[in-house]
């Protein structure tokens, strides 16, 4: 089966899914973007905010936007390179932090996701993707960003990295070298590099284990 087929199964359970509170005030399961045939990247958001559950589709708010301004910056194609989804696949009111009970609701679906995508490396973008898989729930973004390191989901391994969240850098300008957005421009650079440019292969154990 392709992974489109796999994927669609996953989706139309997900559709239906009341396993928690948020199925009540959601118009629409925001599942992924992006070409599951051709994308080697997997992208992991937060939950969907008001524009992406009016439209359906992950990060085509102002933070989406921002977001695909630093991809075409990188080179990284959003629909060809990235299969895009979010830890929570129904918006929390008032675009709260997701709670836990909400995370465990969706995590099926987005292991799933990560599962068939198979992907050659993981982004996590903003804490809440980072936490729902790092043991030390005080990890920050600013801390281990730029750097890749191994993650285990469903006992196999993947190449991963934090990215700042977009949201994040709406609120800080700053160009500097240095500044939020300077790294991310790094951290995009590199992603690109050493997976769709150089293609380095992945060797597990490779990095830091998490
Ligand atoms: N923020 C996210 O984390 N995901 C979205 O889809 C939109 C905003």
């Amino acid at each position: 089966m392709m992974k489109k087929e796999c994927l669609n199964i996953v989706e139309s359970k997900c559709r239906s899914c009341k396993g928690c509170a948020l199925a009540k005030t959601r118009n629409n399961v925001v599942f992924s973007d992006g070409n599951p045939e051709t994308a080697s990247i997997v992208l992991i958001g937060e939950a969907p905010g008001e524009m992406e559950d009016l439209s359906g589709t992950p990060f085509v708010g102002r933070a989406g936007q921002l977001l695909d301004e630093f991809l075409v910056e990188a080179g990284i194609s959003r629909q060809d390179d990235l299969y895009i989804i979010n830890t929570v696949k129904c918006r929390p009111p008032e675009n709260r932090v997701p709670f836990d009970e909400e995370k465990s609701a969706c995590e099926k679906f987005l292991h799933a996701q990560i599962d068939i995508m198979n992907p050659k490396a993981i982004l996590f973008c903003g804490a809440t993707a980072l936490k729902s898989f790092w043991a030390d729930p005080k990890v920050q973004i600013s801390k281990i960003r730029g750097n890749w390191f191994n993650v285990a989901i469903n006992n196999k391994e993947y190449r991963a990295m934090a990215i700042f969240h977009p949201s994040y850098l709406l609120r800080n300008h700053s160009m500097e070298e240095g500044s939020p957005r300077r790294l991310m421009q790094q951290d995009l650079a590199e992603i690109k590099r050493t997976v769709l440019v150089d293609n380095v292969p992945f060797e597990s154990r490779e990095f830091a284990m998490v």
